[in-house]
């Protein structure tokens, strides 16, 4: 047991902060808007957008808590489902999620969307509530050209029962909706959180310091160093983790208490796990194809010709000792990329000829990030 990581477990992305400080005024204008249609039996669907690390996923589970806790929708309760539509990004992938939610496992295979919903609507049917599903990461199910988003908003007239919709993602995604679910989302259903900036996230690291860390283990001028490193992404997760590296780094060095140069530290080892969690899903070709990409990339919002990366991606195979793939596996796998939002290809009119761009994440730091990646041991093979 470390000395100032007195509860670590309270910095995991997984838990959900009693109070989401800042974020007061939010999250009674989302309770109040579900509370005026709810009891009135009628669904109400919403759109939680922000940038990263700005407490969607918090407040969006926050706003559930709250809701099935205390509301009602025509007399019945509310029961909240959660799913991450970030590996399930399919219409067939988020209904077997769905389904899992109402207690109902089918196989992966052999079920069609439809034979799905007829299912999905049994396991409703058995236990009578009002569902808040709350599609996070919706963003890669709605380039999808999904059905389900139309279904869901649609509970009452396609026999689901009475289901309300909360869709969160970085940004806007309604133009990908078509216009009939788009009409579901008017200004009343659209919240778009900002950035935190240094004064919001020194409030933010001093509420969750004061559950995950020893009393005076923590100075307040720490807090604002992390809080400024954090500023310019207005990034808590980013904040969070630093606050956690540098407490590891603290205990590690026998200090009793987080000291600046350990902040400092911290900085210098953690990247944002915008990339790290979503990185850990992907394939080494993937990685390989990904860091060809960043390697070709020069400068933000550029595209890079196809043939470009693939000639870059043989290097790269070669350089790391892997058997680089065929033509066509690589062009699969910069589509596969495209479908998890990492990159974008545009297409010039000729077949497979396109432009690669990744507008996410700096090109320069995730090639820093990829080669450390495969430079490590354990990314090699046997
Ligand atoms: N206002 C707040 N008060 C306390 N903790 C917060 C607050 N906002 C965010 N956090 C914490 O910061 C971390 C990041 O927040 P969250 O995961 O909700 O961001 P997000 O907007 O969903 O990010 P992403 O776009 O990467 O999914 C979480 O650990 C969350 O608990
Ligand atoms: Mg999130």
């Amino acid at each position: 047991m470390g000395s100032i990581l007195t509860a670590e477990e309270t910095l995991d992305p997984s838990f959900v902060p009693p109070r989401l400080v800042q974020r007061d005024r939010e999250l009674e204008l989302l309770g109040k808007r579900f509370r005026t249609s709810l009891p009135k039996g009628i669904p109400y669907h919403h759109l939680l957008t922000g940038g990263v690390g700005s407490g969607k996923t918090a407040l969006a589970k926050r706003l559930a808590q709250d809701l099935s806790k205390s509301a009602r929708a025509g007399g019945k309760p509310v029961v909240a489902h959660y799913v991450n539509c970030w590996r399930r990004s399919s219409d067939r992938t988020v209904l077997l999620e769905l389904l899992r939610s109402v207690g109902v496992s089918l196989p992966d295979r052999g079920y069609g969307v439809p034979e799905m919903m007829d299912v999905f609507e049994q396991g409703l049917r058995r236990n009578p509530a009002h569902r808040l599903l709350i599609l996070d990461e919706a963003g890669a199910l709605v380039r999808q050209e999904t059905k389900l988003v139309y279904l869901l908003t649609r509970s009452g007239e396609v026999g689901l029962g009475s289901i309300s919709l909360f869709l969160v993602a970085p940004d806007d995604i309604l133009p990908y909706l078509d216009a009939a679910s788009r009409s579901s989302f008017g200004v009343t259903h659209r919240l778009q959180l900002s950035a935190y900036n240094a004064e919001d996230l020194r409030a933010i690291l001093s509420f969750r310091a004061g559950l995950a860390l020893r009393k005076g283990s923590y100075s307040a001028d720490v807090l604002a160093q992390i809080a400024a490193l954090a500023a310019p992404t207005g990034d808590a997760r980013f904040a969070l983790e630093l606050l956690g590296g540098s407490a590891h780094l603290a205990e590690e060095a026998g200090a009793n208490e987080i000291r600046p140069e350990e902040v400092r530290a911290a900085k210098g080892s953690i990247y944002p796990t915008l990339t790290e969690s979503k990185l850990e899903d992907l394939g080494e070709n993937e990685l390989l194809a990904l860091l060809a990409i960043s390697r070709t990339l020069r400068g933000p919002r550029a595209r890079t010709p196809t043939d470009r990366v693939r000639e870059a991606y043989k290097a790269a195979a070669e350089e790391y000792g892997r058997v680089p793939v065929s033509r066509v596996t690589f062009w699969r796998t910069l589509r596969s990329l495209e479908r998890e939002g990492i990159v974008q290809l545009e297409s010039t009119g000729v077949g497979e000829a396109a432009r690669v761009g990744m507008d996410e994440v700096p090109a320069s730091y995730l090639t820093t990030v990829l080669e450390t990646k495969f430079r490590r041991p354990s990314a090699r093979k046997p």
